[in-house]
């Protein structure tokens, strides 16, 4: 069966590489793909947010199945379109995306249907945030309602500050677009997981959790980025935690998206986080993440083919999804100045071909440039390990990584510290 991945990062070359393992996948496409993913998959260039050329190559090469990474083409309807043409894809459609797409839907939704989450309030105009922030105490978080790439949170220590950031997404000196929505919400404190369900309008089933590095920082300082680092463990929750998350507030989410007529299916994402009154959402992600799967995917020992014929045909509630027990982890090599201004195009030394076992560095921004890996992005490498148990997982990541370099290369030596101190999550 020939299978083609939509996307070009980590989370795309580590589909990619699980799609390779299945026995039942004879060809893998990836569009547009990159440096690394071209070793494993013949890459054709697209432009993730034109629906016209996307469909147009799945119109020529004709693939058994899609697979939807990012965000991007979700939102601007691929699944609706592909699904529409006979074609069988995964992830949700556009309206379903909305879980993501639109944070004013994701809260109203859990509003609607009492999934545990912060208070918000939602604003169209700046009398509207001055007006409610008076419900507010300080910190306060100000949230673009749209997609915003891990930019759109501002955690405001004073309402006069709110009201700025949130007259910065209005105008769209924040974020280069304007926000027509902003979302006030109460600042909640604790730990944070992400907990993986796959869905099929009708059923969610656990796939895993995981536990990602936002900030730039060693010790989780600095700005914002995409994901500096995962990891995943059997233990990253307890087994009655992880029935919670699923009944609570996956299974939730699906039946609520039903009854709205929405069905939901793909990869629920919860960003949830451990509060001291119970777990709540921050936020939904109705794809894989990034750098989660890296990780994740490593521990898979079902048949990733098998999680998405279930997820199209609505039978996720006869697939189990078996992990191998242990841990892995994922450590992001990432351009000198990201998330801020870097350069790309500096060769990556030290990729070999032999790596230890259970060992895979996955490309999230490289290019092919005179038969040269050179860098083309913001994070560059997902060095990525599975074993026994997390220490030994980023043992392995880490002797990976110091053979590895590039000009300006940097990443976080402490990814997976909270649980080698055994906090709980
Ligand atoms: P989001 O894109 O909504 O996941 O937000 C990005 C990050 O901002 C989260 O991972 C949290 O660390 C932080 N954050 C978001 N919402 C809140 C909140 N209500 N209270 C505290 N921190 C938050
Ligand atoms: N790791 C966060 C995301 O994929 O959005």
């Amino acid at each position: 069966m020939k299978v083609l991945v939509i996307g070009g990062g980590g989370r795309e070359h580590a589909l990619v590489w699980a799609l390779r393992k299945s026995t039942q996948v004879t060809q893998v496409l990836c569009a547009p793909g990159n440096g690394g993913i071209a070793q494993l998959a013949r890459c054709i260039p697209v432009d993730p947010g034109n629906l016209h050329e996307m469909v147009d190559i799945v119109a020529i090469e004709q693939p058994a199945l899609t697979v939807v990474g990012p965000e991007l083409p979700l939102s601007v309807g691929l699944v609706d379109e592909l699904t529409k043409r006979g074609f069988r894809v995964f992830g949700p459609t556009q309206a379903a995306a909305q879980l993501e797409t639109s944070k004013a839907f994701a809260k109203e939704f859990m509003q609607r249907h009492e999934i545990p989450t912060a208070a918000h309030a939602l604003c169209t105009t700046l009398e509207e945030v001055h007006e409610e922030l008076r419900r507010f105490t300080v910190p306060v978080v100000v949230k673009a309602s749209g997609l915003a790439a891990g930019k759109g949170v501002v955690i405001c220590n004073t309402h006069l500050e709110a009201e700025e950031a949130a007259a910065q997404m209005f105008s769209g000196t924040l974020l280069g677009t304007q926000e027509t929505e902003v979302v006030l919400e109460e600042f909640l404190t604790g730990a944070e997981l992400s907990f993986f369900a796959l869905c099929d309008g009708t059923h969610a089933i656990e796939i895993a959790s995981a536990q990602d590095h936002k900030r730039v920082g060693e010790g989780d300082t600095g700005p914002n980025t995409g994901g500096m680092g995962a990891y995943s463990t059997d233990g990253i929750a307890t087994p009655a935690m992880r029935q919670w998350l699923l009944r609570n507030i996956a299974q939730k989410t699906v039946d609520g998206m039903k009854s709205e007529g929405e069905p939901f299916k793909g990869v629920l994402f919860c960003g949830i986080m451990m509060t001291p009154r119970g777990p709540m959402v921050l936020e939904f992600n109705t794809r894989f993440g990034d750098p989660e799967t890296e990780a994740i995917l490593l521990r898979l020992e079902t048949d990733i083919v098998d999680l998405f014929n279930a997820s199209i045909d609505g039978t996720a509630n006869q697939l189990t999804i078996k992990m191998h027990p242990g841990a892995s982890a994922c450590v992001i090599a990432a351009s000198g100045g990201y998330p801020g201004k870097y350069v790309s195009g500096k060769p990556i030394e030290g990729l070999s071909e032999k790596l230890a076992e259970d060992v895979v560095v996955f490309h999230s921004g490289t290019a092919i440039e005179d038969g040269q890996i050179v860098t083309a992005g913001g994070r560059v490498l997902a060095v990525s390990a599975a074993a026994p148990d997390l220490r030994a997982a980023l043992d392995k990541a880490y002797a990976e990584l110091t053979k590895l370099s590039f000009e300006g290369m940097q990443y976080r030596r402490d990814i997976g510290h909270r649980a080698l101190r055994q906090e709980p999550v």
